[in-house]
Order: structure tokens, then C-alpha cells, then sequence
């Protein structure tokens, strides 16, 4: 019986879901792939976390150089894109494959990182980097092989979608609730790459060139997280019939490829606006399949050490002597198709609009507002006004419409906003149907 031996740096929340998976599913991985993979090394800041986990102190490393010289496979479980990219770049280096779930490394060298493992005839494996335990890098580059995609969208953060939850549903803060997604493991070591929308978009970097067959371009990608979002705006939506998440975009239309992350509403009668705590959930369109949803545990240690552990036994069934016949593209298309492209600006996307404005009620404002509307040749989907303040007249307008040049709304917003009885800011928030 063939043994695989795993080394491990970062015995963190991730890591040591790992080593659990391993031990705990080890006869069911057996009865799958006929091979046993055993954890052989292990690398962490903090050495007595190993021993306390693993109860075998020989599997402390020494060195990252003793961890390579014992394993046949090597996880990257540190995460950041530091001290993680020199470790990978080795690995590869040493013509052994690699499976990591850090989604920036990927989403910022992954374009280097890919083309380097190609050099060193091995691979490097990375389904824990998007949605967590959701096999949506396999559902993209190999499930759906046969089908152009024309749009993906989804809930990629669960730290964002739990905060979201905890307040609409449990009335938390946003503060509280951030901070029990800490201790619960979902957060990143930087949580503002979480609440800012970096996280999500690190991932929605990911699917666009699985989906698109282009290269990798974080630096291309609108990101917009949830920390201007307001409660009231939350509240507005439900009362609308639709939910607010933080989503991630990409989509293929005859203007470009756009790519996204900002809160949007979401009519509660889609599947994804009801996707509730650190859940995940993505939309793919097929051009011939139509959608197809896929919904998981997005963090978190056992779900996310799933998705590793799953290209550990992937890569253990092709694997011999180290050296990996892996045969699908980092890309999922041929290398020679892969292009550079830049995604278009967010103000030459078209979606729909949650706007919402406050007044000093007086004649004749709903009148000026639709007309900036008309004068665009747009037509509202729903208007409605809201009594704020009774004695002093105070009234929020809520505007949505379900499809407009962005271009055209920031125009009017700033018509709306140098209207005399206008009071503060206007808000503009993203909404997609999410229909064909
Ligand atoms: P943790 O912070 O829990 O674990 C990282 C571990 O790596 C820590 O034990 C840390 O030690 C150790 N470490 C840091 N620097 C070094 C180093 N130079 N050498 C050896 N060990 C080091 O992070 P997670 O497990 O949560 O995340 C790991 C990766 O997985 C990240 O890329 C993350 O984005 C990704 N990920 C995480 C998910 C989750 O739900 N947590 C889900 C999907 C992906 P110390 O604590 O002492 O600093
Ligand atoms: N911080 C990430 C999240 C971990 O909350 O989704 C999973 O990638």
C-alpha cells in the first residue's frame, strides 16, 4: 500500500483541521484512493500547539528545509503573502506539489506562481481558497468544462455574511458581531480583509479566470465592503423584499468583463438572498446549462480543511515518486488561451439601484427627482417615501430601479444631492436579480 507523506506549515485553524480530517476520515480516504497519507512534518511559529494537537512531538520540523526534504506533498496553511509566497516558491522549486487555501497568495501571485510550478513539472492545488469547503474551483474548471460561463455571483465571505446575519436577524453590532467571527475562527488575521471586501475579492479574482480564461488581476476588481453599510439601508431592503450580501461579481457581457465585490440587494425570492451566518453560496450561469447554485460552509476549520484534504487525496491519486501527472490546467483552460485583460471601470457597468435620499419635505420634490430619471430615459421600477422626522418634515425617498447605466445614476445623484431640500448624502447601493 502506496503511503503519502504530508507536510504541514501553519498548524493554525486551517491546519490542524487538517491533521483532524486526516486521522478521523483516514479508512474512508483509504476505501476511496487504496493510498494512507500521513502527516509526516509539521511547521508552526508556535511548537507546543503541535504537540499538544498531534501528542507526537516528532512531528515538530525544524526547519522549513527538514519539512520539504520528508514530504511528498506540502500544505501552506500560514496564509499572507510574505513569508507563504517564499515557502511555495521553494516547494515548487523543489518539484513538489503544493496545495494551498491562501486566496490572496493565489489572487496576487498566482500568475507567477502557476507559470513556475509549469517550469518545475508539478502543481499547485488551491480549492480551500474560494468558498471554503464548497468545491467550487472543481465545479467551475472541471464540472462545467463543457459550458461558456456568462456570469458568476456569490456570497464569498463569511466573516461579512455572518456580521450581516447577526445584526439583521439577532439584532448584534456590527462590533459583536465581527468579534464572534473572530472566535469563531471565520476571520482573517486582518479582519479589515474581510469587512473592506478584499477577501471576497481576492476569490471573485479567482473564479473570473476560471470562468473567463484570463489572467488573474486583483488590481482590476471594484471592492466595496460592508463598513458604510447602514442598518437602515438593511431595514429598507427587507421591507422591499429584498436582503443585502455582500457579493462578488463577474460577468461576461459584449462591453467587457466586470469584477466586482460590494453589498447588494438581492430579491428574497433567489435561494442566495436567503443564504444565511458563515455560509457561502455562488451562482454560476452556463451558457448551456443555465444556473447552477453551490452552497456551503464558506470558513471555518473542518469545512475548510475538507477542501484541502481533498486536493491532498487528488493529488495522492496521481501522485509517484513526487511527481504529479496532474491534467487539468491551473486555469482550467490551455495555457496559450490564458490573456491579460483589464476588467471594465465600475462607473461602465450597467445593474440596477437601490437609491436612497432625505429631504425637508416641500412641494415638488418627488416631481424634480423623477424628472432627472425621465431626462435619462429611465424608468423607476419603485419609489417610496418615508416620514422621518413628523415636526420637521424630514422624509426618506427610496428609489429603485432594476437596470441602468451606472454612468447615468452617479449623474443623477448628483442631481438629487444639489436639490435645495436635500439633506446629506445620497445612497447608492448595487442590486441584481440574478435571473438569465
Ligand atoms: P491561522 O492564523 O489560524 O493559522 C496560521 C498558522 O500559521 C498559525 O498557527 C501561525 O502561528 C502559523 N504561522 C505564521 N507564520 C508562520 C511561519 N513563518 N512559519 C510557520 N508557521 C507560521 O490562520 P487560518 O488557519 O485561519 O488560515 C490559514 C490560511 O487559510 C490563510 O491563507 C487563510 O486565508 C486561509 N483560509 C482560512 C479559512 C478559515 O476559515 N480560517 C477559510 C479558507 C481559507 P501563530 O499563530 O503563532 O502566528
Ligand atoms: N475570512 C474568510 C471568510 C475565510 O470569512 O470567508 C474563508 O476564506
Amino acid at each position: 500500500m502506496t503511503k503519502i507523506k504530508i507536510g504541514i506549515i501553519g498548524f493554525g485553524t486551517v491546519g490542524s483541521g487538517v491533521f483532524k480530517v486526516l486521522n478521523e476520515n483516514k479508512q474512508e480516504i483509504l476505501a476511496k484512493t487504496g493510498k494512507t497519507f500521513e502527516v509526516v512534518s509539521v511547521l508552526d511559529l508556535d511548537k507546543e500547539k503541535i504537540e499538544s494537537i498531534t501528542n507526537n512531538p516528532e512531528l515538530i520540523a525544524d526547519s522549513f528545509d527538514d519539512l520539504l526534504s520528508k514530504s511528498d506533498i506540502v500544505l501552506e496553511l500560514i496564509g499572507g503573502t510574505t513569508i507563504a509566497y517564499e515557502f511555495v516558491k521553494k516547494v515548487i522549486q523543489a518539484s513538489k506539489p503544493i496545495v494551498t487555501a491562501n486566496k490572496a497568495l493565489i489572487a496576487l501571485h498566482g500568475k507567477e506562481l502557476f507559470t513556475l510550478a509549469e517550469l518545475n513539472n508539478t502543481v499547485i492545488l488551491y480549492e480551500a481558497a474560494v468558498a471554503g469547503g464548497i468545491p467550487i474551483i472543481k465545479a467551475v474548471r472541471e464540472g462545467l468544462a463543457s459550458n461558456k460561463i456568462e456570469w458568476v455571483a456569490g456570497i464569498l465571505n463569511g466573516t461579512t455574511n455572518y456580521i450581516l446575519s447577526e445584526m439583521k436577524n439577532n439584532g448584534l453590532s456590527f462590533d459583536t458581531a465581527l468579534k464572534q467571527a473572530q472566535e469563531l475562527g471565520y476571520a482573517e488575521a486582518d479582519p479589515t480583509f474581510d469587512i473592506e471586501g478584499i477577501d471576497a475579492a481576492h476569490k471573485i479574482t479567482i473564479i473570473a479566470s476560471l470562468a473567463f480564461g484570463v489572467a488573474l488581476n486583483f488590481n482590476s476588481v471594484y471592492t466595496e465592503g460592508i463598513t458604510k453599510l447602514q442598518l437602515k439601508d438593511v431595514n429598507y431592503a427587507e421591507g422591499l423584499g429584498y436582503s443585502i450580501k455582500l457579493l462578488g461579481v463577474a460577468k461576461k457581457s459584449n462591453d467587457g468583463i466586470e469584477v466586482r465585490v460590494n453589498p447588494t440587494l438581492i430579491p428574497k425570492e433567489r435561494l442566495v438572498a436567503n443564504v444565511d451566518g458563515p455560509m457561502n453560496a455562488v451562482l454560476v450561469m452556463g451558457n448551456m446549462l443555465g444556473p447552477t447554485l453551490y452552497y456551503g460552509a464558506g470558513a471555518g476549520s473542518e469545512p475548510t480543511a475538507s477542501a484541502v484534504v481533498t486536493d491532498v487525496i487528488d493529488l495522492g491519486r496521481v501522485t509517484t515518486d513526487s511527481k504529479p501527472s496532474y491534467n487539468v490546467p491551473a486555469y482550467g483552460f490551455q495555457n496559450s488561451e490564458i490573456k491579460d485583460c483589464e476588467f471594465l471601470k465600475i462607473n461602465q457597468i450597467t445593474s440596477g439601484y437601490y437609491l436612497r435620499a432625505s429631504f425637508v419635505d416641500s412641494a415638488g420634490v418627488l416631481a424634480k427627482i423623477t424628472s432627472f430619471f425621465a431626462a435619462k430615459n429611465l424608468s423607476i421600477d419603485e419609489m417610496h417615501q418615508k416620514v422621518l422626522k413628523k415636526n420637521e418634515k424630514e422624509n426618506d425617498v427610496i428609489i429603485v430601479i432594476n437596470k441602468a447605466k451606472e454612468l447615468d445614476i452617479d449623474i443623477i445623484i448628483e442631481e438629487i444631492q444639489s436639490m435645495e431640500s436635500n439633506v446629506g448624502n445620497v445612497i447608492k447601493i448595487r442590486l441584481e436579480n440574478l435571473s438569465k
